[in-house]
């Protein structure tokens, strides 16, 4: 199952991203944590090691391998090389979870960043068309890493959304990037959810019957976040609704 999770910063995108991440470890099946959000932080929230994160190098930062990637093509370059090396030896791993960061995707001004995005590009292509692992990709509302074709992989997209007027002005802003890109499963996730009304406010300002879950907000959650602890570590620790998405994900 390839799931991507979107949403505006702070509505809790790596919070549910790492809940899915480890209701598949904990139902035993290999998964692909991407971290595609410039501001990243889904690996502290799945509880990695910090500081073997930070020696963990951003994907577009490694030029020696992008250009060894690229050798031999001169103007040529190889639209797909084979990377699954790169998602052998620049992941952390734990267990049936490998971890790995994209890196921003680089844009504009004078100088070409085809190679380094065509690079994050294989990368993303292999993980969500050719492997069979699960995948759950941590990305910002501007889902820039994503492409048309790479888009056709991505069987689920939850856009996370607080009830705020910002946050659903943002989450309608993803929900037409994802109509572009012609990803048809999009659901939104209400999270930090402390009422009646705000659950009806979500359902009134954007489609109910696509809402694949509400999560309440959660002192816990908030109290891990300050420590440093890992939000989940069995599955009892899963916030409600959060194994029902992961069963639709699933298709169950
Ligand atoms: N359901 C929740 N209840 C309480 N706090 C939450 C909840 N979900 C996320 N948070 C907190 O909100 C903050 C932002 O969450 P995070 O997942 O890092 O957002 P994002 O990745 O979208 O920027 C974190 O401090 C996190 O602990
Ligand atoms: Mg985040």
């Amino acid at each position: 199952m390839k799931i991507a999770v979107s949403g505006k910063g702070g509505a809790g995108k790596s919070s549910v991203s790492a809940q899915l991440v480890r209701c598949f470890t904990l139902h035993q099946m290999p998964v692909f944590a991407v971290d595609a959000d410039p501001d990243a932080n889904l690996g502290l929230v799945l509880g990695l090691d910090p500081e073997k994160l930070d020696s963990l190098r951003p994907l577009i930062e490694l030029q020696d391998v992008i250009e060894a990637k690229n050798a031999g093509g001169g103007t040529l370059v190889d639209l797909n090389p084979n990377v699954d090396d790169v998602l052998e030896n620049y992941t952390l791993q734990e267990g049936l979870l490998r971890f790995l960061k994209m890196g921003a995707i680089k844009q504009g001004g004078s100088a070409c960043y085809c190679k380094e995005n065509s690079f994050l590009n294989a990368i993303l292509t292999t993980m969500l068309l050719d492997r069979p692992e699960a995948v759950v990709l941590d990305m910002s509302a501007g889902i820039e890493h994503l492409t048309r074709g790479t888009a056709r992989g991505v069987e689920m997209m939850l856009v996370v959304v607080e009830p705020t007027r910002a946050g659903v002005s943002t989450a309608k802003a993803v929900d037409r990037l994802c109509n572009d890109l012609e990803i048809r499963k999009v659901f939104f996730v209400g999270n930090k959810i402390r009422s009646e009304e705000d659950r009806s406010y979500l359902e009134s300002q954007l489609p109910a019957e696509r809402f694949a879950g509400m999560i309440p907000f959660s002192e816990t959650v908030l109290d891990r976040a300050r420590r440093g602890e890992p939000l989940v570590s069995k599955l009892d620790d899963l916030l409600p609704g959060l194994e029902k998405i992961y069963e639709m994900a699933c298709g169950r």
